[in-house]
């Protein structure tokens, strides 16, 4: 047992007045930030750390309840440095905030993706559980996502999510990848899990949803889209800022909705 958080770049010193059983997890250290900064019904507590860009604060929701909002860094290594220190630091349910590219045309670019289970494709996932092993949410704190998105009026999706390693080559990119040539493995990836029902591509949510299956945490995930794929390969800067912030208001009111049975263990373990 550690004090100290290595890469997080913060100890139990300093969460200790704060308890903080909760932590909204972005890929983007300025994500982190505007959480608690800029967002209606959210108190900025204080700064934890700003190390390696794995950027930590602590929040406070409307009801009194702290939070740390984490960065994960890109992918699932970094996240899964990240998410195991989180745990040990207390954290015991995770949302999971990031943008993702649609796969499906009726998933529009700003739309939201609430995934309550993935696929897993990467290879940091293979260092904590079987291939096999389930990749799936929680339900409860899935459906206070879809609750509080429905409530808050924006267009939500939930489904199936590909959880991938590369953003180019894994999430089968050509027009706009340095790399001109693509395993046969990869080619016509996407048209497949188009009829397998999967909604969208992103980076993390499979190999967190296993770490939370095996560490024993409740973990849920919600993306903006970015990127229709059936249109393009290419991210919209225009649509990013506004889709975020639908996602982390849904969040925010999602967590301040949850019920206290919610908290009783055979909810979320
Ligand atoms: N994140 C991804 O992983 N893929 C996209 O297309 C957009 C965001």
């Amino acid at each position: 047992m550690t004090d100290y958080f290595y890469h997080l770049g913060f100890g139990r010193k300093e969460i200790a007045p704060y308890q903080p059983t909760i932590a909204i997890l972005s890929g983007d250290p300025l994500r982190a930030r505007r959480i608690v900064l800029e967002t209606p019904n959210v108190n900025f507590t204080t700064i934890l750390s700003e190390n390696r860009g794995l950027n930590s604060y602590v929040g406070q929701l409307a009801n009194g309840t702290h939070f740390i909002s984490a960065t994960s860094g890109m992918g699932a290594p970094s996240m899964s440095i990240v998410m195991n220190e989180l745990y040990q630091a207390g954290i015991r349910h995770v949302v999971r905030i990031g943008t993702c590219g649609s796969i499906q045309q009726h998933v529009k670019t700003g739309n939201l993706v609430i995934t309550r289970a993935a696929l897993c494709r990467q290879g940091a996932a293979d260092d904590i559980a079987p291939r096999e092993y389930p990749a799936s949410a929680n339900p409860f704190l899935t459906m206070a996502l879809v609750q509080a998105a429905e409530q808050l009026g924006f267009n939500w999706h939930m489904g199936l999510t590909a959880s991938t390693d590369t953003f180019y080559e894994g999430q089968e990119r050509h027009d706009i990848s340095a790399n001109k040539y693509l395993l046969r493995s990869l080619q016509g990836m996407t048209e497949e899990y188009q009829h397998l029902n999967i909604l969208n591509y992103e980076m993390e949510a499979g190999t967190l949803f296993k770490m939370a299956n095996v560490y024993g945490f409740s973990v849920a995930c919600i993306c903006a889209v970015i990127a229709n794929r059936t249109e393009s390969e290419i991210p919209s800067i225009a649509i990013k800022q506004q889709a975020e912030q639908q996602a982390i208001e849904t969040t925010v009111k999602a967590l301040e909705n949850l019920s206290p049975e919610y908290f009783q263990e055979k909810y979320w373990r």
